[in-house]
């Protein structure tokens, strides 16, 4: 890989990501200055993650706000890989589409897609994805939201739903246009071939649930676009518009640069972790300080390469005033790493205590959020 290469794809996300580019290379709209403006408008406010850019790219959002505008019947669609325990990271695509419904009223169609994870993940049985799907909607329903619009899909679970809807998506999907989009090889199991097909059925279904052509918007950290491409290309074709999107950056690491992963176990914080668990990665977590505390009194710290300043960014400052304070002060060395970080562990620490006892009382409601198989 050529030095500044970076790679987005569903399946791997790598190098350091040049965001601009990658909105030339996925063919997506930028979100300007007027489109936040709209946004504005339509919702009475604006979420800090579109004014930071940490939302930044979409297909089709104007027609989606038309839709909202006009006051026609809209949904919103957004997923989870359950691969594993979810981060931080993977809450800011979460946490923004509970804004979006907060701010349309929307119906959320999400998709536990436990069968992707056991495709592509070697090491993971069909139960423990299965498990993970469970687990991982704890973390959803703790973030607020309600059974009355939010319905859970999980693949394997409502295959009769699913199934029969992915079949009309695969028989339109060639095996060269799946090789040009993911970058399918001939050792590539058929399974992870087919898989697209999967994701693409909860755009369909709000049309069919509403029994009318229905917008659907699709929140979704960049990555994912690929999918989507397919869908937007195929699903007009079935008589379904074309779902809109809108995508989120991916969160550092706190380790080096790139996304969080969730194979490193120290790269991320699990919302899981124990209070120690968090101080501990916090602590060793990478910054843009200097060598010497003296020298970064001196010349100060850089706030664009450090990982403790992103998570200020992404999360856990979401005045943007107070965290353009930060970010300065930490630039001309008033504020040195440790106390960065101290801060930064203590505000992560009062929200996980928060979320896991939200989490914990969520075990008892997980069933009302359960999609209800229906006739295709
Ligand atoms: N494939 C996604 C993942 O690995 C999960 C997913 C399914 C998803 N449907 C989605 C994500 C819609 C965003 C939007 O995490």
């Amino acid at each position: 890989m050529a030095e500044n290469e970076f790679v987005v794809t569903p399946w791997e996300v790598s190098g350091e990501i040049d965001y601009e580019k990658l909105i030339t290379r996925f063919g997506t709209q930028k979100i300007d200055d007027a489109l936040k403006e709209r946004i504005k408008k339509d919702f009475g406010e604006l979420h800090f993650m579109i004014e930071r850019d940490l939302i930044f790219s979409h297909r089709d959002l104007i027609e989606y706000l038309e839709a909202f505008e006009k006051k026609e019947p809209i949904y919103l669609y957004t997923g989870r890989g359950p691969s594993g325990k979810i981060h931080l990271g993977h809450m800011i695509p979460l946490m923004f589409t509970k804004w979006l419904q907060d701010m349309t009223g929307a119906t959320l169609l999400f998709q536990f897609t436990d069968d992707e994870k056991f495709l592509f993940k070697d090491k993971l049985s069909r139960k423990e994805t299965l498990d993970y799907a469970y687990e991982n909607m704890l973390d959803v329903i703790a973030l607020g939201f309600k059974p009355e619009n939010t319905k859970f899909i999980i693949d394997t679970q409502n295959a009769k739903t699913m199934y029969p809807l992915s079949l009309e998506v695969a028989k339109k999907l060639t095996l060269s246009t799946a090789k040009a989009v993911f970058g399918f090889e001939n050792h590539t199991n058929v399974g992870s071939i087919y898989f697209t097909s999967m994701q693409t059925v909860p755009a369909m279904l709000p049309t069919i649930i509403e029994g009318k052509p229905t917008r659907v918007l699709i929140p979704c950290a960049i990555d994912q676009d690929p999918h989507f491409r397919v869908t937007r290309d195929i699903i007009p074709k079935l008589g379904y518009p074309k779902p809109a999107l809108i995508h989120s950056k991916m969160m550092p690491s706190l380790r080096v640069a790139g996304k969080m992963s969730a194979s490193d176990e120290e790269s991320a914080i699990y919302t899981t972790d124990s209070e120690e668990t968090v101080n501990k990665k916090v602590a060793r977590a990478f910054t843009g300080g200097r060598a010497t505390l003296e020298e970064q009194k001196k010349l100060g710290g850089n706030p664009d390469i450090c990982s403790v300043c992103a998570y200020f960014k992404f999360f856990f400052e979401p005045n943007t005033q107070k965290l353009e304070k930060r970010l300065n002060a930490y630039r001309k060395g008033k504020v040195m790493d440790g106390e960065n970080k101290q801060e930064l562990a203590k505000r992560i620490n009062k929200f996980l205590k928060q979320h896991q006892a939200k989490r914990e009382k969520a075990r008892s409601k997980l069933k009302k959020y359960l999609f209800k198989d229906i006739v295709v």
